[in-house]
């Protein structure tokens, strides 16, 4: 099974980080030496991925347009017309991907050191399920991310069950839900059905739990680091990260010599 298709969900808004996000899209902001969105490019590539489809909002379109016209790779725009929720603008790609299993990236969640897509596209292939990334967070986190339940084994996790969002103290674990998934297409009239969930929106967690329920869902847990484009200091942190990826350690030790040395003379 070739998945050589990838669907960028890129309608959000990005109010944690608005006095940026009202002038350029978030999939936009730099993270090193290019815009976000090309890492995610360039990932989906790496991994295979022949054919992108970006689900945006009308008012981004023009500018992620003017910049993804220069990419090395076919890329198909949609029009998620309201704010409906994850699930919502994944369905809005359902004709384009047809009977495709295929690949799902979100432009906010990164991770470094760990070439995820990579892995579920062959665990996927392999197992014939579909499959998701899951990175550990501490007990503080597990309301911001959708949380798996499921038997670990060797870095597999066959998911029984998954919680969008679930009030602390109710996590069924910590593994979160990271924003890259391979989908077969058993899911669309799962997604289909999805009735508003977490927050009023169509949840593609909820189409999921359904995979989940049937033993058809595996998810990987991440080896590298991840990292978040969402609020300021996340987004800091994932440059500093990126930044010794691209320029190498010997930057950051000159960086940090570089702020000692002004604060102390
Ligand atoms: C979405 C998913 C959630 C997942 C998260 C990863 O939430 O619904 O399950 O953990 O992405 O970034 P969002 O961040 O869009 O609210």
């Amino acid at each position: 099974m070739k998945i050589r298709k990838a669907v960028i969900p890129a309608a959000g808004r990005g109010t944690r980080l608005e006095r940026i996000t009202l002038v350029t899209a978030k999939e936009l902001i730099p993270l090193v030496d290019r815009p976000a969105i090309d890492w995610i490019v360039k990932e989906a590539t790496d991994s295979g991925i022949e054919e992108i489809c970006i689900v945006t909002s009308a008012n981004k379109l023009a500018s992620l347009f003017a910049h993804t016209e220069g990419l090395d790779i076919p890329v198909t725009y949609l029009i998620q017309s309201s704010p409906k929720g994850l699930g919502h603008a994944v369905l809005v790609a359902q004709d384009w991907c047809g009977d495709d299993p295929f690949a799902v990236l979100l432009p906010d969640d990164f991770v470094l050191d760990d070439p995820i897509l990579s892995r579920l596209i062959t665990q996927a292939t392999s197992t014939k399920h579909s499959a998701l990334a899951l990175t550990e967070v501490p007990d503080s986190k597990t309301d911001q991310y959708g949380i798996a339940d499921g038997q670990v084994s060797d870095g597999v996790v066959a998911i029984r069950n998954l919680i969008e969002k679930p009030t602390r103290g109710n996590a069924p674990s910590n593994l979160s839900v990271t924003g890259r998934y391979v989908l077969r297409p058993e899911i669309w009239p799962l997604l289909n059905a999805v009735k508003p969930g977490a927050g009023g929106e169509i949840q593609l967690t909820d189409a999921l739990i359904e995979l989940a329920q049937a033993g058809v869902l595996d998810g990987l847990v991440t080896k590298g680091s991840r990292h978040d484009l969402g609020s300021a200091k996340s987004w800091l942190t994932a440059n500093i990260a990126y930044g010794v990826e691209v320029y190498g350690q010997a930057w950051l030790d000159g960086v940090r010599a570089n702020i000692n040395e002004s604060k102390s003379s």
